[in-house]
């Protein structure tokens, strides 16, 4: 579904990313590891368009046709079907819950800005439809009661779970999540890891996932790549990861 081929980002003299290969397939749930500066958050800004890559390509296939992502623009890659949530956490803070995830269904709409103005049925029909489906997904979420508090007013845990009915809105193939458990305790963590598991079931998805909590990583994903200082060090299930000696020398530790 998803092909990183030979990615290198530079930003002046940083080597952020160095020569990354991956190969994601559909269905999948892959983690991206390593220590802090690594290069992680960078891989997901250049497959959501976030950054061009200084060399190498993206291409994404969701099943239909091989799309050349890299260089397209953020909405016409989250348009194929990738979305994102963010390591610092992005909502429209003074929006209610509920708003946050309903602007977010607009990357579907189908009718234009005059039959919203005019509010034709055409549009009243569709917008119904966001309306519960923007429910629905709250509720998916655990947040149906909140739904009419401000963002903002969420706890950290809460918020990340906002993010991810935001981004679940935009019908996803390809879910890329940046540190969703940053933050949570044991009991919130292993609470999400079932929710990813659940959600991917649910709406077909393909994931890729940056986490720092081992015990949410080597839970779920089925293979693992890890970065350190920009370079692919390992790349394997979770038990190759943790007994990959380098791994542990540059990330997991002796423990
Ligand atoms: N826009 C940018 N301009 C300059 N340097 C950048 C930029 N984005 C990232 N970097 C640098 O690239 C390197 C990798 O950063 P990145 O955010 O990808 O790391 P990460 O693995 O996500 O780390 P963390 O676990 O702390 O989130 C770092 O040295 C960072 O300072
Ligand atoms: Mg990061």
């Amino acid at each position: 579904m998803l092909k990183i081929d030979n990615v290198t980002m530079k930003f002046g003299g940083v080597i952020a990313a160095n020569k990354f290969n991956a190969n994601i397939k559909k269905g999948q749930i892959v983690g991206l590891i390593g220590p802090n500066g690594a290069g992680k958050t960078t891989i997901f800004n250049v497959v959501t368009g976030v950054y061009k890559p200084t060399e190498g390509r993206v291409i994404f296939n969701a099943g239909d046709k091989e799309h050349i992502i890299s260089g397209k623009r953020p909405d016409e890659i989250a348009k194929l079907g990738i979305c994102r949530t963010f390591q610092n956490i992005r909502l429209f803070k003074d929006m209610s819950v509920l708003d946050n995830v309903f602007v977010a269904n607009h990357l579907r709409i189908k009718s234009n800005v005059f039959s919203s103005i005019l509010r034709t049925p055409g549009y009243r029909k569709e917008e119904k439809e966001m309306l519960e489906k923007s429910l629905y997904l709250l509720d998916r979420v655990g947040l149906l009661k909140e739904r009419n508090e401000k963002a903002n007013s969420l706890p950290y845990g809460k918020q990340r779970r906002l993010e991810i009915a935001r981004a679940l809105a935009t019908d996803p193939k390809l879910l890329l999540l940046d540190e969703p458990a940053a933050g949570m305790n044991p009991q919130e963590s292993s609470e999400l890891m079932e929710f990813i598991l659940n959600i991917k079931d649910e709406f077909d998805l393909t994931v890729f996932l940056i986490e720092h909590h081992m015990d949410v990583v080597m839970g779920i994903c089925e293979e693992i790549f890890v970065l350190d200082h920009g370079e692919l060090i390992a790349q394997g299930d979770p038990e190759a990861i943790q007994n990959n000696q380098r791994v542990i020398e540059a990330y997991l530790g002796v423990e």
